[in-house]
This record gives C-alpha cells, structure tokens and sequence, in this order.
C-alpha cells in the first residue's frame, strides 16, 4: 500500500513516498532527498538501506523464511534439482519438462573450454587459493567472447549465461586436480550436472569411476541451499559491477572475488579449520565460545550470526539434519560432526549469543558434508559459488532489465578542508 513518510529536518517538513512489496516489506522511497533537502542517508554496511526492488528471492530474517520466486527453499531442497532451480532463477518459473530438456542440453554441449584457457591457467602456482584462479578465469572468459562486451554486437545474453553455468564446473574442477599433480578430466556430457561435476572431480584414468547417488544427491541439495540469497556482499558486488554496463564474466568474476572474504562464503573453510583445530585441541568447546566473546581475542566463532537471520537460518536447519544423514549413509565417523553439534548448544544456551542473536548459518554444517564428500577445504568457497552462480545471474539480468542505474554511492566527507599546497622542500 502507497504512503507517505513525513520527515522534518531544520524545522521544515517534507513528504516523501513509502513503498510496500508484496510480501508487506515497508520503504521509504528518498530519491528525491538530497535535491529537496541537502541531505543523503548515511547507513555503513547497507544494514537498512534498500538498493533495488527484486523479484527473485525473499527472505524474513525474523521468521527464517528462505523462498525462491516464492517457492520455499525446504520444498526446492527436497525436490528440485539444481538446474530446475537455476532455470527457476533465471527465468522466474520453474521449467516444464520440453525446457527443462532443453535447457539442460544446452548446458551439456557447453561445457568443453576453450583450450587456449588452459595456457592461463597453467601459469597459476599450484599452491594458489581456487578462488583467486575461479575469479581469473571467469574474468579470463570475457577475451575469448568479445561480443559479451562488445555494444554493437548481436545480444548474446542468454548464450553466455549458458557457458557459464556449463563451463565454470569445468575450471573449478582443473583447481583440485592441478593441487594434487593428477590430470584434468575432459566433461563427460551423458552425466547429469552434478554427476559430470563428481566425475570431473574424482575420476582418474587409471580406474573407473562410478558416481556414488548418494553423493550426488547430496551435492545437489547443497548447491540449491546457495543458489540465491538476495543482496548479500557478493550479489551487490555483481549488480554493481554489471551496472556500469560490465560484461557478465567481470560481473561473476567480481561476486566470485567478494563470496571469497571469511566473513561471506569464506567462512565454509573457516569453519571446518576452526573445528579441527577445536577436535585437535581436546574438544574443549567451552574455550572457544570464552574466546569468541572476548573481544580482544580478535577470534569469531565462524559459522555462527548474519547480518539477515536473526532467529535462525533455514538453510543451517537442512545442511544440518543432511549432515546427520550423509555421514551415517556413507558410514562415515567425523568427529568435527559432534564437536560441531556440541559448539552450537553451548552457543545457542549463552546470554552473549542469545542477546546479538547469533545462530548457526549456512556455512557451520556445510564443509562437514563436503568432506564427506571427498572435497578438500580450499575448495569449500568455490562449491559455495558454484551454488550461487544461478543466482548471481539472475540477479544481473533483472538488474540489466530494469534498465537500474549505475551504482555510485555518496559520502559525507571527513578529510582536511581547503589547504594551500607547500613544496616539497618546504614540508
Ligand atoms: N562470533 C562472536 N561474536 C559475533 C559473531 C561471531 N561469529 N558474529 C557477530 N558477533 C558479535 C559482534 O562482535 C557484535 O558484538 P557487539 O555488539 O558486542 O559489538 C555483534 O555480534 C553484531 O555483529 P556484527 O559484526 O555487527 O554483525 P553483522 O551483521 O555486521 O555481521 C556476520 C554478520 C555474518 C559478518 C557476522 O556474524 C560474522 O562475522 N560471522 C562469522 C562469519 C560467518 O560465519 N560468515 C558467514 C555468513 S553466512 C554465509 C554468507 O552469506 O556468506
């Protein structure tokens, strides 16, 4: 419902628009602010500050509400498959059986590189974090498809939308095979999605490899649970970026180089070093959640708060209760698991975490699985952009669509006033 908000500033008044969406979030529409007033809004972090209206994902942080183009995320986890869901993203409505065909083909033919990248990649040391070598490459994507930022050039959108998703588990698999001295695997396009991935992964060419299902549906499931989460760090950074009329791949490329920072999809890796470190140390969680409210200790308990949920984090529910039943079907005994469930009762019964609303997030059970899944640890966050690619495209296209305008910002200035300039024999 349309409203007005009235704001008095110097003892003057003014109106200004409020905005309601269709899930009853209220905001109040200042474009026209500074013009009117000589004000802006000052919010460090954007913790109140909207920066686009979007139709793809909602989320209520109070009641932990997780729906993708209102479908809930327990129902899509449960059973969709990640492509379904990318096209849901993508394309605003889950596909029919002819599209979904089509779609997944087209990924399917897609999913060779072009060799030449292969002679950039190689000049990666061995020992560099996949994230950095993913952000690169992505980036790299954009010299062998000029068209993509190329204004006069046929609009090709929707094919490079279908090379990325195609080709980025391609790259992001040469990472672990280039850090253990083993061969690349060429994609083997009879395989589903996450199947191709597990082969491209875990085969060798002195065996054969027979993806486990088990495996595979647990991939599945976790790459749906990142699929989209409306404008966090790395989703901001791509719509930014797109919104200076950037090429897709930089736009990707520059959300893979925010979700690698500890605090956003960094914090999967965090996570599982911090709980070995705990297990390593007798398994005394009670030390560390002392640590953790020690502000001097500089330490966080990673995996635990969000700047959204503040009650708890649906995807952390499903990760969890999947963690408990991967484990058990591959009977796999992890005792990161226990250190892991022990952690997040001390935390959940402890006034400092009760009062800031700190909960487990998505990322406390999720490398859990991915070792169980033979995934190495530095290869955490680029499971977590593989699982946001769908959504950081999307998000690109319904920026692009809407025409937004680029982003830029204001400040409030603190720096020295005018000043005359001394040469420098004079300073
Ligand atoms: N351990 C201990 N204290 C914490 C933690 C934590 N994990 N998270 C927040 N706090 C405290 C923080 O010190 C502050 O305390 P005080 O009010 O006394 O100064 C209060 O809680 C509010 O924290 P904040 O940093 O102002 O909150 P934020 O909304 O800016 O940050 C966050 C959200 C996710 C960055 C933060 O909770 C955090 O650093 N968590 C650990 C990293 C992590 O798990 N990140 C993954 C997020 S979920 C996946 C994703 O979207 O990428």
């Amino acid at each position: 419902m349309a409203g007005t908000a009235e704001l008095i500033i110097e003892g003057k008044s003014y109106q200004y628009p409020t905005i309601e969406g269709s899930e009853g979030e209220k905001a109040i529409d200042i474009a026209k602010l500074r013009d009117e007033t000589g004000y802006i809004t000052i919010d460090s972090g954007y913790k109140n500050t909207g920066a686009t209206k979007s139709g793809i994902t909602f989320l209520d942080g109070e009641e932990g509400i997780l729906r993708y183009r209102g479908y809930s995320i327990e129902d899509l986890a449960d059973k969709a498959s990640f492509l379904e869901v990318a096209y849901l993203l993508i394309y605003g409505e889950l596909p029919t059986t002819e599209q979904y065909a089509k779609f997944e083909n087209d990924i399917r033919r897609h999913t060779i590189v072009n060799e030449d990248m292969r002679r950039i990649f190689n000049g990666f040391p061995v020992n560099s974090h996949p994230m950095g070598v993913m952000s690169s490459l992505i980036s790299a994507m954009s010299g062998f498809y000029p068209d993509s930022y190329d204004d006069k050039a046929p609009d090709r959108t929707e094919l490079h939308i279908i090379r990325l998703l195609a080709k980025f588990p391609t790259l992001a698999t040469w990472c672990y095979k280039k850090s253990n001295g083993h061969p690349i695997n060429y994609p083997k396009n009879s395989l589903d999605y996450c199947s191709n991935f597990l082969h491209m992964m875990f085969s060798l060419p002195v065996e054969n490899y027979e993806v486990n299902p088990v495996i595979s549906k647990a991939l599945n499931k976790l790459l749906i649970l990142h699929a989209d989460h409306e404008q966090n760090c790395s989703t901001s950074t791509v719509r930014l970026v797109g919104s200076s009329k950037a090429n897709l791949y930089s736009s990707i490329s520059a959300g893979i180089s925010a979700l690698w920072g500890p605090l956003h999809g960094g914090a999967n890796q965090e996570v599982i070093e911090m709980l070995d470190e705990i297990v390593a140390d007798g398994g005394d969680v009670e030390k560390y959640v002392l640590k953790a409210k020690d502000k001097s200790s500089g330490f966080r308990l990673f995996g635990f708060g969000h700047r959204v949920y503040k009650n708890f984090d649906p995807r952390a529910r499903i990760i969890k209760k999947a963690a408990d039943d991967i484990l058990e079907t591959l009977g796999i005994n992890d005792p990161t698991l226990e250190v892991a469930k022990k952690l997040e009762e001390v935390a959940l019964t402890d006034e400092y975490f009760i009062a800031r609303k700190l909960y487990p997030n998505v990322d406390f059970y999720s490398g859990i699985i991915y070792r169980a899944l033979g995934i190495p640890t530095n290869m955490f966050t680029v499971m977590f952009a593989l699982g946001r690619l769908p959504g950081w495209i999307a998000q690109w296209k319904e920026m692009r669509a809407a025409k937004e305008p680029i982003g830029r910002p204001r400040q409030i200035y603190t720096g020295a006033t005018l000043r005359e300039f001394v040469p420098i024999e004079k300073r």
